[in-house]
């Protein structure tokens, strides 16, 4: 019997949320084009649509808010933040922004530019975007085992170092402009990379002169997971395991949505305080940001962010958010219902391919599923395969993704286990019903770039 690690806080305040009817909801997502970005938020029972700023702040980060400094530069709120993420990550400069993209769009354009690649364990959506629009080219180079999702391996987020190797000596070590270790790996089903692996990565980086960034929305939940499995790291505590990753990068690019549970905010970290490229940065912030002691953000969105930072490396926190992702793929095996195993840190990763093997990828399994899943108890999840990867830059071409996941990614500290249990109660009806689906969906409208969040779709007939 799967057990449940029971929450490490209580409840203070609570949001009441809409209960709706299969008819309702069927309408709802027709009227969305059946895109489930597109649809109002009150029509979502349980929201598992991302675990980017949905997270519920503590008291203590409540009460941070009203000490926030609003000066425009130089403000004490910027201070504490650089106080508290120098001492994390032990890196020469911080600079804070909105959120993880605006670091990406900040950072890349001192790394890429067009005839450049980016080399990655795997790009989230708009890192992908973000090394496009700095005109430069995305390879990839996932440890094979993330494509296989019944296979239980610790650490399925790791780079594949001799296809990351073969990619440098293919284009040449002066075109790859960065690689991006990407912790925990999203698009694998937020699976680990084990210190081992960075290691080797830092290592081939050194050797070829490679700039190498940690892509850090999950640090803290991969830290976790790197204390429990990896042997060498058993005794260290969350911290320690941290600082041992960024020891081995240059630079960091943060979504602070995520781990350091914020509603808002984003860092960029430089291990040298003398990088000539600080400036680069400093510049690009104030164009597309703000002045760089504020990045983009409120002062009172930087207390919360600095207080956030230290709550996310909380161990009985993670023992928790991590056992809580445990306890669901448990009940799914009992279902013998297919997903990214083993659970990964931020959610669970149905396998759609397995759902729907009738399907083809250009009919978007993983779409077809969270469509299902909305249908049927009011759950927002995502598709995290060919719809969301889209289209190949240069040729117009639909691409295919190594697997084609629906995404259930859970909020910190937001729902309780009874949600958790409905939940699965319902994967298991449109599980159990998965024979029935025909026919998968196509496109009527995108645009060029991040399609996934605006296309509209519709089904197609049999
Ligand atoms: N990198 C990773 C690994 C991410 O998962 C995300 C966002 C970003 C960068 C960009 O950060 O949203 O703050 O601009 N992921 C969210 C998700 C949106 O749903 O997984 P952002």
């Amino acid at each position: 019997m799967a057990k449940f690690i029971p929450e490490p806080y209580r409840i203070k305040m609570v949001e009441p949320i809409k209960m709706t009817t299969r008819e309702h909801r069927e309408a709802a997502i027709k009227e969305a084009d059946y895109n489930l970005f597109r649809l109002k938020g009150e029509d979502v029972y349980v929201d598992t649509l991302t675990d980017s700023g949905t997270n519920a702040m503590s008291d203590a980060q409540w009460s941070a808010l009203m000490m926030g400094d609003e000066a425009y530069a130089g403000a004490k709120s910027y201070f504490k933040l650089v106080e508290a993420a120098q001492d994390i990550f032990g890196y020469g400069y911080i600079q804070p922004v909105h959120q993880g993209r605006a670091a990406e769009k900040v950072l890349f354009p001192s790394f890429l530019e067009k005839g450049k690649y980016a080399i990655a364990n795997l790009f989230f959506d708009t890192t992908r975007a973000h090394v496009e629009l700095a005109g430069a080219r995305c390879l990839e180079a996932c440890n094979p085992e993330a494509s296989d999702s019944s296979l239980r391996a610790p650490f399925k987020g790791n780079m594949d170092v001799a296809r990351m190797e073969e990619i440098i000596r293919e284009k040449g070590p002066e075109n790859i402009g960065l690689v991006v270790m990407t912790i925990t790996n999203n698009s694998a089903g937020g699976q680990p990379v084990s210190l081992q692996n960075m290691r080797e990565v830092a290592a081939l980086c050194q050797k070829y002169h490679i700039h190498l960034n940690i892509d850090a929305a999950r640090y803290a939940e991969n830290a976790m997971f790197v204390k429990m499995r990896e042997p060498e790291c058993k005794d260290m505590s969350i911290k320690e395991i941290i600082r041992a990753f960024f020891d081995l990068a240059d630079t960091f690019t943060m979504s602070a949505k995520k781990d350091t549970i914020v509603n808002m905010g984003g860092l960029i970290g430089v291990k040298d305080e003398n990088a000539p490229y600080i400036l680069k940065i400093k510049a690009n912030c104030i164009s597309f940001e703000g002045f760089y002691t504020y990045g983009g953000l409120n002062g009172r969105d930087l207390e919360a962010l600095a207080v956030g930072l230290y709550e996310g490396l909380d161990e009985n926190w993670l023992r928790y958010r991590i056992g809580t992702m445990e306890y669901f793929g448990e009940r799914l095996d009992e279902y013998g219902i297919p997903y990214q195993s083993p659970a990964g840190g931020h959610g669970i990763f149905l396998d759609a391919a397995k759902f729907y093997p009738q399907l083809p990828y250009y009919e978007f399994p993983g779409q077809v599923l969270a469509i299902e899943l909305y249908k049927e108890c009011g759950l927002r999840a995502c598709d995290i395969g060919s719809y969301m990867i889209g289209n190949d830059p240069d040729t117009g071409k639909q691409l295919k993704s190594i697997n084609e996941f629906t995404r259930l990614a859970i909020p910190r500290r937001v729902y309780t286990q009874s949600h958790y249990d409905m939940v699965i109660e319902a994967i298991n009806e449109v599980w159990k019903r998965r024979e029935s689906i025909r026919r998968g969906y196509k496109i009527t409208w995108e645009p060029p770039i991040l399609r996934h969040f605006q296309a509209s779709l519709t089904p197609i007939e049999e």
